[in-house]
C-alpha cells in the first residue's frame, strides 16, 4: 500500500526542518577542530616524499631547536602502536579500518605522504614550520601507480548462475566492452580531524568519525588500553562521503602524542594529506559481457572487475553489489580481483561497490538497447526479474518499474526521438539518457535510550553520528512521533561513546536501524511512566493498574477517556517525586550488515533521468536537467530526504564530468590534491533538479517501512549522463570523467 493510502502520523514523513539549524547557522556547533583545551599543542605530520622505499635517515635536530617545538616524535619515540584486530561484526563490537599499519611502525615508505614522523609545537604555524624542518632521507625505489590495471591476485567468483559463456557464445546480440572509473577523493570541507586527552588513564578523543563506536574499539587497541578507557566524540561534522567511516592514522598518532606530553593535541590534516592518506575510491576496470535474444531477453551477463589496492591492504571494491540481483537473467557470473599499487589504502566512497558497478552495468544496457533497437526503458522492463536471482529469495519490495515509469512521465521520454543529435532546444543539441539505480538497504545493530523528564521534555540517545545528512531531526522524529511531542520538546543527544551503541554513519543504514531501537525504547519509557502514574501516592491514579492507563501526546490517562480528562507526565514524575523515566531499546542488524542470513533481499530502486545540452562549435557539454525518481520505503522526513538525493546528483555530475585523482607516475603522488586541481561540481554546474519518492514502506526491514537513502541517489547517475552524452554526441564514453576531448570527433 503506498503510504499515500495509510493514516498521516504527527511528527514522521513531515518536511521537517533540522533540529540541529539554528546551532549551525550561528556558528555555535562546535566542529572538531573548533575544540581547545588548555595547555593545547598542535601537531602537523611529516609527509613522506616518495612513494616506495625505505627511510635512511630521520634528522630532527634543527627542527626541536625552533621556537615552540615541544617535540617531534618518530618511530622510536612515539611509544607504543599496535594494529587493530578487524572483525567482522556491525554492532557494539566491530572493529574495522582500511589502513591496518599503525602509524610509524616500520621504516618501510609504501605510498606518497606516508607519516614518516610528527612536529608538535604551541602553535599550528609553529607545528608546520617544524614538520617543514625535519630532514628526512630515503633509499628510493621507483614506484608503481601505473592506471592499467592488470589483475594480479587470482580472480574471485562473486555469484555465479547458469553457464554464461556458452549463452553467450550461442546469442544473437552481443556486448562486451570494458568501463575505466579513475581513482576519487572523497573531499567534505571539514578535514579529517583529532582533538586528543589523555588523563594518566582514559583517552577523550574528539574525532571527525562517522562511527564513534568502532573508532574508540579501533583506537583502543591501537592505543593498549581498555575500550572503556576511551571516549570518542563527534558533535558535528561537515560531511564524510565515507572517508571518515574508518580511523585513520591521524587519529593514533594524535592520541600518542597526548600521552607521551601528557598535553592536549590537536592535530588537522591538510587537503593534501587528504588525498594521500585518507582514503579514496580505487580506480576500477570493469569488463561486461551482455548477451539476449532479438527481442530483448538477457541471456547472459558477466562482470568482472579489477580494482587497485594499497600495498598492504586488501580494499575490495564490491562493483557485483547491485550486479546479481538487478535483472532477470539465467546465466551470470561475477569476478573480483586486485591490483596492488603504491597508494594509500582506498576505502568506501558513497555508495562502494555499487555506484561503479552501475557505471558499468547500466552503460552496457544502453549499449545493448542500441544494438537491439528498443527502448532503454523497454529493455529494462523486459528483464525486470520476480525475485533476487542471486540469492534466490524475495525481494522485501521493489518498485523499479514504477520508478521507471513515473521518471519517464515527469522527465517526457515520449517526446525522445532516439536517432543521435536529432533533437535541438535553442540551437543546442539534446542528448536524453536514462539509467536504473539500486543501493542495499540494511539495518545495523542499535541501542538507545529515551528518557521522559520533568520538566516536560524528552531526551533520546544513541551513539550514532550526524554526517550533515539530518540524523539529529531523524532521531527526535522517532522518539517525538511515539511520545506524541513536537521536536522543540525532544532533545537528540548522539556523537558519543558514552551513549548507547548506535549504528554507522553510512551504508544508507543509520535510520532503518534507528527505528526500532528508538521506537522500543520510547515505548519503555512510557510503560515506566504508566507504572508510576499507578503507584505515586499523589497520582489520581495511584491504586490503578498500570495497564488500565494510557499514555497520549504526552497525558496519562485512563483508558477509554480522553487525554485531556489525563494529567500530563512532568506532573506525574512530580507527584511521583521522580526527575525522569526511562527505557531502554536495541535491535539486531538486518540484511547486509546483520549477522543473520537474509530471508528478503532489501534493497532501494530508483531511476535517473538526465538531460545534456551539447554545443559542437565550442565544444561545451553542460547537464541540464536530471529527474530522479527513489523507492527507499517512507520518507521519514521529505525536506532531508530531497536533500540527500539532490547532494548525491550533484556528486554523480562531478562524478560523471569531473571527477579524477591524478598520480604522478615519476614519485606517485597524488598531484591534483588541492580544490583548485580537484574538481567537484559546484552550484554553476548543477541545473534544476527533480526529486520523486514513491513511498511503499517497506515494513520487512523496520516497523515504519525506512529504508537509508544517502547513497541511491548517486548510483544511475554516471550511466544516465553517459548515455545522454552518446545520444547528443553519438560518442560513446566508457571512461569516466567524461572529458571534451573525448567528444571532438
Ligand atoms: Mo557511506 S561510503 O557508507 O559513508
Amino acid at each position: 500500500m503506498p503510504v499515500t493510502e495509510r493514516a498521516p502520523m504527527s511528527v514522521i514523513g513531515k518536511a521537517q526542518p533540522r533540529v540541529d539549524g539554528p546551532l549551525k547557522v550561528s556558528g555555535k556547533a562546535l566542529y572538531t577542530s573548533d575544540h581547545q583545551f588548555p595547555g593545547m599543542v598542535y601537531a602537523v605530520p611529516v609527509c613522506s616524499t616518495i612513494a616506495k622505499g625505505q627511510i635512511q635517515r630521520i634528522d630532527t635536530s634543527a627542527a626541536e631547536k625552533m621556537p615552540g617545538v615541544h617535540a617531534i616524535f618518530h618511530r622510536g619515540t612515539i611509544g607504543t602502536l599496535s594494529r587493530a584486530v578487524v572483525n567482522h561484526e556491525f554492532g557494539a563490537d566491530m572493529v574495522r579500518l582500511d589502513e591496518k599499519r599503525a602509524p610509524l611502525e616500520d621504516d618501510v615508505i609504501r605510498y606518497h605522504g606516508q607519516y614518516v614522523a610528527l612536529a608538535v609545537a604551541d602553535t599550528f604555524e609553529q607545528a608546520t614550520a617544524a614538520a617543514d624542518a625535519v630532514k628526512v632521507t630515503y633509499y628510493e625505489q621507483k614506484p608503481n601507480v601505473d592506471a592499467h590495471l592488470a589483475p594480479e591476485t587470482n580472480q574471485k567468483v562473486e555469484s555465479e548462475r547458469g553457464d554464461p559463456a556458452k549463452a553467450y557464445g550461442e546469442a544473437e546480440i552481443q556486448v562486451d566492452q570494458t568501463y575505466d572509473l579513475p581513482p576519487e577523493t572523497h573531499n567534505p570541507i571539514e578535514l579529517h580531524a583529532s582533538v586528543a586527552q589523555w588523563d594518566g588513564t582514559t583517552f577523550t578523543l574528539h574525532e571527525t568519525s562517522q562511527g564513534v563506536v568502532n573508532h574508540r574499539n579501533v583506537l583502543a587497541q591501537m592505543l593498549g588500553v581498555p575500550k572503556e578507557h576511551v571516549r570518542v566524540i563527534t558533535k558535528f561534522m561537515g560531511s564524510g562521503f565515507g572517508g571518515k567511516l574508518w580511523p585513520w592514522t591521524q587519529s593514533a598518532l594524535a592520541a600518542a602524542a597526548a600521552r607521551q606530553l601528557g598535553r592536549p593535541v590537536k592535530l588537522v590534516i591538510s587537503r593534501r594529506m587528504m588525498f594521500q592518506s585518507a582514503g579514496h575510491r580505487p580506480r576500477i576496470q570493469q569488463r561486461m559481457r551482455l548477451s539476449a535474444t532479438r527481442d530483448g531477453k538477457l541471456t547472459s551477463l558477466r562482470q568482472d572487475w579489477v580494482n587497485h589496492t594499497s600495498i598492504l591492504d586488501d580494499y575490495k571494491e564490491n562493483c557485483g553489489e547491485a550486479t546479481a540481483h538487478m535483472y532477470s537473467v539465467p546465466n551470470l557470473r561475477i569476478t573480483s580481483a586486485l591490483a596492488r599499487r603504491n597508494v594509500g589504502s582506498a576505502t568506501s566512497m558513497r555508495g562502494p561497490g555499487a555506484v561503479p558497478g552501475l557505471w558499468a552495468t547500466e552503460s552496457a544496457m544502453d549499449e545493448l538497447a542500441l544494438k537491439l533497437g528498443i527502448d532503454p526503458i523497454q529493455l529494462r522492463l523486459i528483464n525486470e526479474p520476480a525475485i533476487d536471482e542471486g540469492l534466490k529469495i524475495p525481494f522485501s519490495s521493489r518498485h523499479l518499474k514504477e520508478c521507471l515509469s513515473t521518471g519517464a512521465e515527469k522527465f517526457g521520454w515520449s517526446r525522445r526521438n532516439p536517432k543521435v543529435g536529432s533533437m535541438k532546444r535553442d540551437e543546442l543539441t539534446l542528448g536524453w539518457g536514462m539509467a536504473a539505480c539500486s543501493w542495499i538497504a540494511a539495518r545495523f545493530a542499535c541501542a538507545a535510550t529515551v528518557e521522559l523528564r520533568d520538566d516536560g521534555t524528552a531526551r533520546v540517545s544513541c551513539a550514532t553520528q550526524d554526517i550533515g545528512t539530518g540524523t539529529y531531526t531523524i532521531l527526535a522524529q522517532l522518539a517525538g512521533e511515539r511520545l506524541g511531542l513536537p521536536l522543540d520538546k525532544v532533545e537528540a543527544l548522539l556523537g558519543d561513546t558514552l551513549l548507547p551503541p548506535g549504528p554507522l554513519s553510512g551504508g544508507s543504514g543509520a535510520t532503518a536501524a534507528m527505528v526500532p531501537a528508538v521506537l522500543k525504547a520510547a515505548g519503555k519509557a512510557v510503560d515506566s511512566l504508566l507504572a508510576l502514574a499507578s503507584s505515586a501516592r499523589d497520582s489520581k491514579f495511584a491504586g490503578s493498574n498500570a495497564s488500565d492507563l494510557e499514555y497520549t501526546n504526552g497525558r496519562v490517562h485512563t483508558k477509554g477517556e480522553p487525554a485531556s480528562s489525563g494529567i500530563a507526565f512532568e506532573d506525574i514524575l512530580r507527584l511521583g517525586s521522580v526527575s525522569a523515566v526511562s527505557g531502554a531499546g536495541s535491535s539486531e542488524g538486518r540484511g547486509a550488515f546483520g549477522t543473520k542470513k537474509p530471508m528478503f533481499s532489501s534493497h532501494s530502486f530508483g531511476a535517473q533521468f538526465v538531460e545534456v545540452t551539447w554545443q559542437p562549435e565550442i565544444a561545451r557539454l553542460r547537464v541540464s536537467r536530471v529527474v530522479t525518481v527513489i523507492d527507499a520505503g517512507r520518507i521519514l522526513n521529505p525536506l532531508a530526504g530531497r536533500n540527500q538525493i539532490e547532494g548525491a546528483v550533484v556528486m554523480g555530475i562531478g562524478m560523471s564530468l569531473f571527477e579524477e585523482t591524478s598520480y604522478d607516475p615519476r614519485n606517485g603522488a597524488p598531484i591534483n590534491s588541492n580544490l583548485a586541481d580537484y574538481i567537484v561540481a559546484a552550484n554553476a554546474d548543477v541545473p534544476a533538479l527533480e526529486v520523486h519518492f514513491v513511498e511503499y514502506p517497506d515494513t520487512k526491514l523496520n516497523e515504519l517501512g525506512a529504508r537509508g537513502i544517502g547513497e541511491i541517489g548517486l548510483a544511475g547517475m554516471a550511466a544516465a549522463v553517459a548515455n545522454a552524452v552518446y545520444h547528443a554526441t553519438g560518442v560513446r564514453v566508457r571512461e569516466l570523467p567524461i572529458k571534451i576531448e573525448d567528444l571532438l570527433t
